[in-house]
């Protein structure tokens, strides 16, 4: 792996940097605070291309390489975990999708209001009896005429309400085997969808979170995403990519707490000197770092090996493992160092812990991600 930035990485990491501390940051503490969805943030991130780089330039994106794409997300999940996630479930498993398995008519429809965010994107597979378990969807689309009627509920959907196009998982045979599913592309405004309960959650509290119903939702055929029985592999396929996204969130978060934790270490003091004078301090900064250095070396060869065309499915859920797993230990150091205040909304630090704990959970909780890497390699 090459570990140097071509200039046009270099580039695109200089803009997400800067972008992120003058738009984002300002905007993070009181999103939280509001549980406000940022439609403003989102229509920023739209104008300077954050939500078309999977998207080619022919449909109106930025075409960048993985590689650029997860830099960008971890310099924006730096600031707010909730600006992460969005992009990385518009890009990679709604707008990533559509580019792979669509019809020139679909990509064309879709892509380019995507890519500048006028219609954000979401996926929706989770139901009460399914999300580990992709077998378990009970959702149904069954042919009717030229098009299909869907019936069943999604749960703990991200960006459900917000977006203008969700990617939804249905059954399309009763017998249960990988080819009796398929996806559709459902819109906000189609007759018989609507939604049920907004999640009030612990942590990404800005985020969208929310249960999508369907009764008797006609989709024309028009509206099918891929071959009748491909849905599973669409799915899993577009999660392998997901997951890396999600690394670069976790990645995003752990490098926020360890940059926290050294200012802070060096401004409080205690018997007489700055606690970074203290051993103890030093252990968990420099332990910190190890893990942020070794999540975003995950990231990147995930993110690499899928630019370069090679597999890249089981370093894809390594990445998304590794680096979760290292946002929630370095929120925890980081709560540590910053003692009583860390406890605090006076320090964002307690925002971090939050929000890192369903970096551990979506996208394929990090117990599912070790099942993927142990049958690799058995
Ligand atoms: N790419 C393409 N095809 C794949 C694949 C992949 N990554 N993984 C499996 N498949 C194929 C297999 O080759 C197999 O094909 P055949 O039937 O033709 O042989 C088929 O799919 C079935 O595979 P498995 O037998 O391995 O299926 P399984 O039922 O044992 O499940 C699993 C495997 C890894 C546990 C899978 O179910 C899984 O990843 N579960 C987690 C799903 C998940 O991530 N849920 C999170 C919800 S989405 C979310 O959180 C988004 C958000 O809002 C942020």
């Amino acid at each position: 792996m090459d570990l140097k930035f071509s200039p046009e990485q270099a580039l695109i990491r200089k803009v997400a940097r800067e972008f992120s501390e003058s738009e984002v940051a300002p905007r993070a503490e009181v999103m939280d605070r509001e549980h406000e969805f940022p439609y403003e943030l989102i229509s920023l991130m739209g104008k300077v291309g954050f939500l078309g780089m999977v998207i080619p330039k022919e449909y109106g994106g930025s075409g960048s390489d993985s590689v650029s794409y997860v830099t960008a997300i971890e310099e924006i999940s730096r600031h707010s975990a909730v600006a992460g996630v969005i992009m990385a479930v518009h890009n990679s498993v709604s707008s990533y999708p559509i580019l792979k398995y669509g019809t020139d008519e679909q990509k064309e429809r879709f892509l380019p209001r995507m890519a500048t965010g006028e219609v954000l994107g979401g996926f929706a597979l989770t139901e009460p009896e399914a999300g580990s378990d992709v077998m378990g969807v009970r959702t149904t689309a069954d042919k009717d005429g030229d098009g299909w009627v869907l019936n069943g509920s999604k749960i703990f959907i991200t960006q459900g309400r917000a977006s203008g196009v969700v990617i939804v998982l249905a059954r399309t045979k009763q017998e249960n085997t990988s080819k009796s599913f398929s996806t559709f592309l459902v819109e906000k405004d189609m007759d018989g969808f609507t939604y049920g309960s907004l999640e009030d959650k612990m942590g990404i509290t800005a985020s969208d979170t929310s249960e999508l119903i369907f009764e008797d939702l006609y989709i024309p055929d028009e509206n099918r995403l891929g071959s009748i029985g491909l849905g599973f592999k669409i799915a899993m396929s577009s999660l392998d990519g997901g997951r890396i996204g999600i690394g670069a969130q976790g990645l995003g978060i752990a490098r926020a707490c360890l940059e926290e934790s050294i200012k802070y270490a060096k401004e409080r003091e205690q018997f007489g000197r700055p606690i970074a004078k203290f051993q103890a301090i030093q252990w968990m900064l420099a332990e910190m770092a190890t893990r942020v250095e070794a999540a975003r070396g995950l990231v990147l060869q995930a993110a690499f090996l899928k630019d370069a065309g090679k597999p890249f499915g089981d370093i894809s859920a390594m990445a998304k493992m590794y680096a979760t797993d290292a946002a929630m230990w370095c929120a925890v150091q980081a709560v540590q160092i910053h003692g009583g205040y860390g406890y605090t909304r006076d320090y964002p630090v307690e925002r971090y812990m939050r929000d890192a704990k369903v970096t551990q959970i979506y996208e394929g909780t990090n117990e599912i991600q070790r099942m993927v890497v142990a049958r690799g390699l058995l």
